[in-house]
């Protein structure tokens, strides 16, 4: 039987979900709750299935991923905890290739009418959507409202673009005119002129034009409509008119973070206060490579302690450390305690996380194109260490949301910083996730540190990585014993019931979960992975929310 708490903190979810109003708010707070997996799709899964077919990584040509492979291969990315994935950009792109490969990425769009049929047809997608949906996930799309592609293969774009082959832009009245970038640092020159390069430039859209304003705006919403998407991922946001995009995100109906790829805070508080409510948390990401790759951790406290003063709201940001446009962790070293302590300050740190393929089979493609490995070559292998890491940040992560709701809106502190050790706690007093992380390699031996934490004194606490329990004394005061450079995430052990960690049980109902079910209208969500005790929980929130409304 559902024990009476377990009802109380079912009512309080749901009052507290009923209470957000605003569309757009409500959005961003449906999304917080929830862990991204960012497939790309050509690289992510083919319809035979077959994880034997070569790819040629640095060629850079189409290795033969589909949505129908992606759809097959749900449970590997469900197996680690994800409530949503991401595509890679679905539309028509250019055909034929150039030095280093063809558009098997998706960001050279030539027609917004079609889909790209290398990945599948407009059925597959659907069936895509449904699959995700049926699980209680959401459905991500990366998009590209930036420019359009076209292969020049070295002559001057600036005279050899035929801009009639672009749907619906077809002719250049819809483009700013040609320039080559020459400082990408420029915002003002970033914004109109083309990126690419002189093999393939991406003739830059003129998003000030009012009418390509509202074939984008439209088409987007078209897009959504149709394939019941949840949110996007808006590709080079950094060069697309920033009031355009303030626009794009206010007609637009659903959650979307954009791409502006600068590593200072000051930029990001200025696109999350006037254009755009989420981004990509790129001073972070800049801040935990120099941390675990270079030793350099007090970047990154300070860094967290900056973002938390001056951020709007860090929450609704993307957190990342790997993705399809930067170097892996895998690439700066082998080390396995680096890639641990690098996931666990990802997932756990304020703000979404978005966690690439591949970061779980610890790849080590450093730039572009060596990122972007075919994952069906490592056999969707889950028993590897950071699979099996990500899933239990996953739950540890949900858990806390679940026990305090407040929990994804609450900010990262930095609680202590040693020579080679960092601590953050986030979440309400008495039911904080407290990280202890170290920039200390595998080889490292084992000692203790002392710390002042933010629990009571007195709480019994349990690293639910290694599982054992550590008393804070009556001075509050925790003493942490590194090993190995072994991170360590601390939850109080009598709250740890209903977690799925250290053999405790299991309730299987997320946050995010609680949500869809109270904001799912006609798309018929339902959840499919829990069974017994979890279909009985959801009967009776279904019940509880009924006779809310
Ligand atoms: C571009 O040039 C290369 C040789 O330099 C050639 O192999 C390739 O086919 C050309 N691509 C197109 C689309 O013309
Ligand atoms: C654009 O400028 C870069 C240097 O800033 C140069 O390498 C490149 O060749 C130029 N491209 C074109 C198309 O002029
Ligand atoms: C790495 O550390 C060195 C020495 O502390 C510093 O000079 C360098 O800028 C750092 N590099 C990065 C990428 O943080
Ligand atoms: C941690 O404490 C809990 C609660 O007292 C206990 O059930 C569990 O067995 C302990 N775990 C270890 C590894 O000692
Ligand atoms: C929760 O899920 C796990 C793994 O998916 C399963 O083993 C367990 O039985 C589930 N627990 C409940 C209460 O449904």
């Amino acid at each position: 039987m559902m024990s009476r708490s377990t009802a109380g903190r079912l009512v309080g979810l749901l009052l507290i979900t009923g209470l957000i109003s605003s569309a757009s708010a409500a959005r961003t707070a449906d999304w917080k709750p929830r862990s991204i997996y960012q497939t790309m799709t050509d690289r992510f899964a083919r319809t035979d299935g077959s994880t034997t077919s070569p790819c040629n990584t640095k060629a850079g040509l189409y290795c033969g991923g589909t949505w129908r492979g992606t759809i097959d291969h749900l449970d590997y990315i469900q197996g680690m905890g994800f409530d949503a994935v991401m595509i890679s950009p679905i539309i028509e792109n250019i055909e034929g290739q150039v030095s280093y490969g063809e558009a098997y990425h998706g960001y050279w769009p030539l027609n917004f009418n079609n889909l790209n049929s290398h990945f599948g047809t407009h059925q597959d997608l659907l069936d895509l959507s449904d699959a995700l949906h049926s699980r209680g996930m959401y459905f991500m799309m990366d998009t590209v409202i930036n420019n359009m592609a076209y292969i020049t293969n070295g002559s001057d774009p600036a005279t050899h673009i035929d801009y009639s082959v672009f749907t619906p832009f077809n002719n250049a009245d819809y483009f700013h005119p040609y320039c080559n970038m020459t400082d990408w640092t420029d915002m003002a020159i970033a914004q109109k002129c083309s990126t690419g390069d002189d093999k393939v430039p991406l003739p830059d859209l003129f998003t000030e034009h009012e009418d390509v304003q509202q074939l984008l705006i439209k088409w987007a919403n078209h897009a959504i409509k149709t394939y019941s998407i949840d949110g996007l991922r808006i590709d080079a946001a950094k060069h697309v008119n920033p009031e355009f995009l303030r626009k794009f995100s206010d007609g637009v109906d659903t959650f979307m973070t954009g791409e502006v790829l600068e590593g200072a805070v000051s930029i990001m508080e200025d696109y999350q206060s006037n254009y755009i409510n989420s981004l990509p948390n790129y001073p972070i990401y800049f801040d935990i490579i120099s941390a675990f790759t270079n030793g350099s951790a007090s970047l990154l406290a300070k860094t967290v302690e900056n973002m938390r003063v001056s951020i709007p709201d860090v929450n609704a940001m993307t957190s990342f450390s790997e993705n399809h446009d930067k170097a892996r962790i895998g690439s700066y070293s082998d080390d396995m305690a680096m890639a641990k302590n690098v996931l666990v300050f990802t997932m756990l740190f304020d703000g979404i996380p978005m966690i690439y393929q591949g970061q779980e089979q610890h790849l080590k493609g450093d730039g572009v194109p060596h990122n972007r490995e075919a994952i069906w070559l490592t056999k969707y292998d889950t028993e590897t260490e950071l699979y099996k890491l990500i899933a239990k940040l996953n739950r540890i992560r949900n858990h806390a949301g679940y026990l305090g709701t407040d929990y994804f809106e609450d900010s990262t502190h930095t609680i202590f910083q040693g020579g080679s050790e960092l601590a953050f706690t986030k979440g309400i007093q008495g039911r904080q996730v407290v990280m202890v992380l170290s920039t200390q390699p595998s080889t490292s031996g084992r000692y203790d540190i002392d710390m002042t934490v933010s629990y009571n004194a007195g709480t019994v606490v349990t690293d639910v990585l290694n599982c054992n329990n550590y008393t804070v004394d009556n001075k509050g005061v925790l003493r942490v014993d590194m090993d190995k450079g072994e991170p360590r995430v601390f939850f109080p052990t009598h709250y740890m019931d209903g977690s799925g960690l250290c053999g405790y049980s299991d309730t299987n109902i997320t946050l995010a979960m609680l949500k869809t079910h109270s904001a799912s209208t006609s798309t018929g969500t339902q959840f499919t992975s829990g069974t017994g005790v979890a279909t009985f929980l959801l009967a009776v929130v279904t019940s509880i929310f009924v006779m809310f409304l």
